[in-house]
């Protein structure tokens, strides 16, 4: 009687396949990583093991997810959650992240191709990726992968790409334009370096974000006018008071379309009438930050991150035509035309005076 253990490590909506080596039985059919148990191992202890051998990576096991027996082999498959470590091909040929009803696609194993049909049936949104395991969702994952980013994040602003210097810069001159002595709220500020160019000409800024990790490098800088900062979900703001001007950048490609106009309103909300408003995002370019994943009859696209732990996060980043945004935002206030856009190589922005 052999058992074997296999693992099935989720992260953000996406589970990772191995390709077996060419030479090795059942060459190139792709698996669930994992190996036999040894002597005195138990199937736990035999997984995290084996994910460090094959993958040099640490995992914590969240618990069984399936039994299955043929003959006189048992294999256990854990849903395992990623702690540490950066992928290394030790046994196979390849690795691949894929979405749970894209399992299908692959010639797996005929025991896997079981678990994968289990998997498959029970759908990305219901039981396996909606907490029951404790697997974070969608937009839980979007907290982490910006907690995990926070000192890493803006290495973005120092690309030395022209194009994007050059739109950055415009960027700077035009908020301290929009803002000259407003008060200004910064939707999801990050680690404020947007906040710290307002700050130059406003008359004061409040940054909110979710996450605690990215506030505490923004209140460590310096800034231009009296500047305070909290932690906040910019679905679900609870002000004191109504503001003269917001900015959000690089927020609303992480917005579910669904969602959008809702949170349109909802930051609309914290406004006096004729504040103004500037929404910032990143236009879309081939090449640049990965392949964008689709999902069927979802709306929404996805980009697949890796942080420089090796850690990777499937985060929701939508882009926009410059029609696409006089459609979207022109529901929400009045005069609202292409004149409000600015659409470029690598950023678009949109600028206007909140008119209800
Ligand atoms: C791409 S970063 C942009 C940061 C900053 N605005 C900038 O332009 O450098 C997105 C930020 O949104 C924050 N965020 C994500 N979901 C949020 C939410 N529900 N409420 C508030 N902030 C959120 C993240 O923590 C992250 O700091």
């Amino acid at each position: 009687m052999l058992t074997v253990a296999g693992g099935i490590l989720e992260e953000n909506g996406m589970i990772l396949i191995a390709q077996r080596k060419r030479d090795d039985a059942y060459g190139l059919k792709w698996e669930f990583p994992g190996g036999k148990l040894e002597k005195g191992e138990t199937g736990e202890e035999c997984i995290v093991r084996e994910l460090m051998e094959e993958l040099g990576i640490e995992v914590e096991v969240m618990g069984l997810y399936d039994e299955l027996a043929e003959d006189d082999l048992t294999i256990l498959y854990y849903q395992v959650k990623w702690v540490s470590g950066k992928i290394t091909l030790n046994d196979h040929e390849r690795v691949q992240w894929v979405f749970v009803d894209e399992l299908d696609n692959y010639n797996l194993l005929s025991v896997d191709r079981e678990v994968a049909m289990k998997l498959i049936q029970r759908g990305i949104s219901e039981g396996f990726n909606q907490g029951k395991h404790g697997v974070l969702s969608m937009s839980d994952d979007m907290v982490k992968y910006y907690s995990d980013r926070a000192k890493e994040y803006e290495e973005i602003y120092a690309w030395r790409d022209p194009d994007r210097q050059t739109e950055q810069d415009l960027m700077g001159v035009e908020l301290k334009k929009a803002f000259k002595g407003k008060r200004v709220l910064d939707i999801g500020c990050g680690t404020g370096y947007w906040t710290q160019r307002i700050s130059e000409t406003a008359e004061s800024v409040l940054g909110i974000d979710i996450n605690e990790a990215v506030l505490e490098i923004a209140r460590s800088k310096e800034y231009g006018c009296p500047s305070g900062f909290k932690v906040m979900d910019a679905y679900n703001m609870e002000l004191e008071e109504k503001y003269t001007g917001t900015i959000a950048s690089f927020m609303l490609s992480h917005v579910l379309k669904q969602d959008m106009d809702g949170w349109i309103s909802h930051v609309h909300d914290q406004l006096e009438p004729d504040a103004s408003v500037f929404i910032a995002d990143n236009t879309f370019v081939e090449g640049i930050g990965g392949k964008l994943n689709t999902k069927p009859g979802d709306p929404n696209t996805y980009k697949l991150r890796t942080l420089n732990d090796g850690s990777q996060h499937m985060i929701v980043k939508n882009y926009f035509t410059v029609d696409e945004l006089v459609e979207l935002f022109g529901a929400h206030t009045s005069g609202f035309d292409e004149k409000n856009v600015f659409m470029g190589k690598c950023f678009w922005w949109v600028s206007y005076q909140y008119r209800p």
